[in-house]
């Protein structure tokens, strides 16, 4: 994996979202997978710059967000889909019919994954992946667990990830469930960015760096991926080089 270093958020927001403009100016019809969360933000909000500048045009792209969570009305405040549509894509040429989330009130998960599946399969794959990561090593909703996960599912939110996003939610609880990419889904990807800011970050990304690849830091598991840049602050790279793992 390749590790860049930045002086912070607003640098690194440049550096990902050249990339992304870059991307798209050699294929107009890329396919995007995003994520949520304040990380990717400032690169949203360089795309945006630059789409406004007539720098970038986002007509033909097509992209596929990373997660949804369970039992909160798609138009609340707080899902991912108006996220999405309030950070980046009302503010680019993008049709919202380009645009794909899993449903996370769907009655049928196994059958939504499917659908995912098959809606990405038909985009052509995934070409740019950009990530955020979990102060406990998530991508996606991925969380630590007992296996690598493979298709998008239904998952139960750590306590971490709940502290972690519960204060964004100020009319009503935090729910407890999402339906997220898999990791192996997250992997099909052609190239991935990963975007971590603040020493928070610190621990999970030295473990997803250098630590072992275990389902224990989902993370960790881009480690196996050919093509992965992670953009970084010193304080996220705080503790890299600092505790080599033990030799087995
Ligand atoms: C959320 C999202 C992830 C995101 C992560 C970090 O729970 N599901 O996709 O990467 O947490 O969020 P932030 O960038 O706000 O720290």
């Amino acid at each position: 994996m390749k590790v860049i270093v930045l002086e912070d958020a607003a640098a690194i927001g440049r550096a990902v979202g050249d990339i992304v403009c870059n991307f798209i100016a050699q294929k107009p019809d890329a396919v995007l997978g995003l994520a949520t969360g304040s990380s990717p933000v400032p690169a949203y909000q360089r795309m945006i710059a630059r789409r406004r500048a007539g720098e970038a045009s986002f007509r033909d792209v097509t992209t596929f967000n990373l997660d949804e969570y369970c039992d909160l009305p798609a138009e609340h405040k707080n899902s991912y889909r108006t996220f999405m549509r309030e950070e980046l894509f009302s503010q680019i040429d993008i049709p919202l019919g380009n645009t794909n989330f899993l449903d996370g009130n769907c009655a049928d998960e196994a059958a939504e994954s499917a659908r995912f599946s098959r809606a990405i399969e038909a985009a052509g794959g995934i070409d740019l992946q950009i990530l955020g990561i979990g102060r406990n090593g998530h991508i996606g909703f991925n969380e630590p667990g007992e296996a690598f996960t493979g298709d998008a599912y239904k998952v139960a939110l750590t306590p971490s990830t709940i502290a972690a996003n519960s204060p964004y939610f100020v009319d009503r609880p935090m729910p407890r469930y999402a339906m997220t990419m898999g990791v192996g889904q997250i992997l099909q990807a052609r190239k991935i960015i990963l975007v971590a800011t603040g020493a928070a970050k610190a621990e999970a990304v030295r473990a997803m760096l250098e630590g072992e690849v275990t389902p224990l830091c989902p993370a960790s598991a881009l480690q196996g991926h050919p093509d992965v840049t992670v953009y970084l602050d010193p304080a996220a790279a705080g503790l890299l080089g600092k505790n080599p793992p033990a030799p087995s």
